[in-house]
């Protein structure tokens, strides 16, 4: 999708035909809604209209709600032919992920009425995370609504043609700057979150685990060393959860653990390894899955596209950390390869496991690749993203993802960044008395009637080790289709969760290191002329 941005300021720059303003919630003395300055700016440019129609109207300027005014002799009296208005309640206390929604909102409306483009007016200098983050924030949500995914469409109406396209804020003159020199790191961050989203909405007989080495290949041009070990490396290795899952696929769609190595910091930094589970389709295996729960199983490979979409967007954005992304992909298929309830394979670490379900395949596959990823790229700390569990789509459903860490530190800053992003995560236990227990084994990959997506991280925590470690369930926030609580206006399909959270959160990290230095500098500055006196 294009989508283009300009902005400028509120009085030099002429709106577009279409006007989106914000309106707060009124006082007692204004019942129909409180104007924001840029509101009653263009309500004088527009003799009074604008206060004239919300008199006559239930409008309160609540979020949520939107009052329409046309101008049909537009030519006459200004370029504008329609302003809209939107109640956002109180405009100070929104936040980041707020605006980020009313983006979408703004998205949805434009589509709606078939508009082409349009200007927001965006002038209150009070929002919490500053002026132009929001505005950011608000073009992130209008772009991520009005993603489609139309790959197999071969036909198309013309009003699916037509589509929103150019956007120009008005605002003051610093925000106008900044917001121009932020958008294209936000469109790349866009263009990386739509990568995950695409590779998530292909279907399994198109994105096998060979489709997703190819999309790594091509962020090699752009800085990024990718390294894919196939079956036989796989098996050589000593891979042989991977393999047990994976290898009942045909030949053409065998495994794959595709690791991608973006260094934005020196040599010696530490790095962040972030691990993807991959499942191109999740049959099961011979714990075949019952009707109803094996359709939307392509999306069982939205945590290796979230890896897949960071890596993207780092290397468009270089900021100053090192990272290793890793996705572990494989088909969760039946066949020959005696992968059976009761099997024992031996892990990547040299632990024993024994199949409980073969359902439970994230947990393997992602148990192979934490640990060679741990063994051969020693991380600071690790993050893996896996749709893992139905138990913690049960318990959270759409509106956050699981949360689960053995680094109370490393889980709050995830949250922070999630929190943010519109990408929320809650936390839940990572106790070994959620454990499966296993009979001839050192551990079982079973699940729990109860409680059963910490039974499958604490099964992950064995893997992690020593290394502080966050495991995030996304099986309920990955795709729109099953969930009740992804945001109302993103697209069906998948969500792209997790590209803009893990790149908020590792871009935070390179401020904080440079943060750290410049304390540790300026400490040793004070120290020397004391030591001198
Ligand atoms: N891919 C599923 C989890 C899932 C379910 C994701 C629904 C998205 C929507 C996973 O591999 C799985 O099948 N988990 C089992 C675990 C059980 C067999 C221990 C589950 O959650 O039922
Ligand atoms: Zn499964
Ligand atoms: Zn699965």
């Amino acid at each position: 999708m294009s989508f283009t941005l300009d902005a400028g300021r509120f009085t030099a720059k002429s709106p577009r035909r279409n006007v989106f303003v914000f309106v707060e919630t009124g006082s007692t003395t204004q019942k129909y809604g409180r104007m924001t300055p840029e509101a009653e700016a263009l309500d004088e440019r527009l003799n009074g209209a604008i206060s004239y129609s919300l008199r006559g109207s239930r409008f309160s300027g609540a979020m949520g709600e939107m009052h329409k005014v046309t101008f049909p002799d537009a030519r006459g009296l200004s370029a504008i032919s329609q302003v809209v208005l939107v109640g956002v309640g109180k405009l100070s206390s929104l936040e980041r992920r707020d605006f980020w929604h009313l983006g979408m909102r703004l998205a949805k409306q434009a589509d709606a009425l078939g508009l082409k483009d349009a200007s927001i007016c965006l002038g209150a200098p009070e929002v919490k995370p500053g002026l132009t983050e929001a505005a950011l924030a608000l073009v992130e949500g209008m772009h991520m609504a009005l993603y489609r995914f139309e790959t197999f469409k071969s036909e198309m109406k013309p009003h699916q043609l037509a589509r929103f396209e150019e956007l120009t804020v008005l605002t003051n003159d610093r925000t106008a700057r900044e917001l121009l020199a932020g958008w294209p790191g936000t469109l790349a961050l866009l263009e990386a979150t739509d990568s995950a989203r695409n590779a998530a909405n292909l279907p399994p007989n198109t994105a096998n685990p060979q489709f997703m080495a190819a999309e790594a290949e091509k962020l090699s041009k752009h800085g990024i060393k990718v390294t894919v070990l196939d079956e036989k490396q796989l098996t050589k290795l000593g891979m042989n959860l991977m393999m047990a899952v994976g290898g009942n696929a045909a030949e053409a769609d065998q495994p794959r653990l595709v690791i991608m190595e973006y260094n934005g910091a020196g040599k010696d930094a530490p790095k962040t390894a972030i691990v993807g589970k991959g499942i191109m389709f999740d049959t099961g295996g011979y714990n075949i899955k019952i009707q109803g729960s094996m359709a939307g199983m392509k999306f069982d490979m939205c945590g290796a596209a979230a890896v897949l979409g960071t890596m993207q967007a780092l290397a468009a954005r270089k900021p100053r950390v090192n990272v290793v992304g890793v996705m572990a992909c494989a088909m969760n298929m039946i066949g020959s390869v005696p992968f059976l309830p009761d099997s024992v394979y031996k892990s990547y670490k040299g632990l024993f496991v024994e199949i409980g379900n073969t359902d439970a395949e994230g947990r393997l596959v992602l148990a192979d690749a934490m640990a060679y990823t741990i063994e051969k790229y020693a991380p600071a700390q690790l993050v893996d993203l896996a749709t893992l569990t139905g138990a913690c789509m049960a318990a959270l459903g759409g509106s956050y993802a699981g949360l689960f860490t053995n680094t109370q530190a490393l889980g709050n800053a995830l949250r922070k960044a999630g929190d943010d992003m519109g990408e929320r995560l809650w936390p839940l236990p990572v106790d070994d008395v959620y454990a499966a227990k296993p009979k001839v084994a050192d551990v079982n990959n079973d699940g729990a009637p109860y409680g059963g997506a910490s039974t499958g991280a604490v099964f992950l925590k064995k893997f992690a080790g020593t290394t502080p470690w966050a495991h995030l369930d996304i099986a309920g926030v990955g795709n729109k289709d099953k969930t009740p609580g992804t945001p109302e206006h993103l697209p069906s399909g998948a969500t792209g969760f997790g590209v803009r959270l893990l790149t908020r959160w590792l871009e935070t990290q390179q401020e904080e290191v440079a943060d750290a230095s410049a304390k540790a500098s300026k400490k040793r500055g004070r120290g020397r002329p004391r030591k001198a006196a």
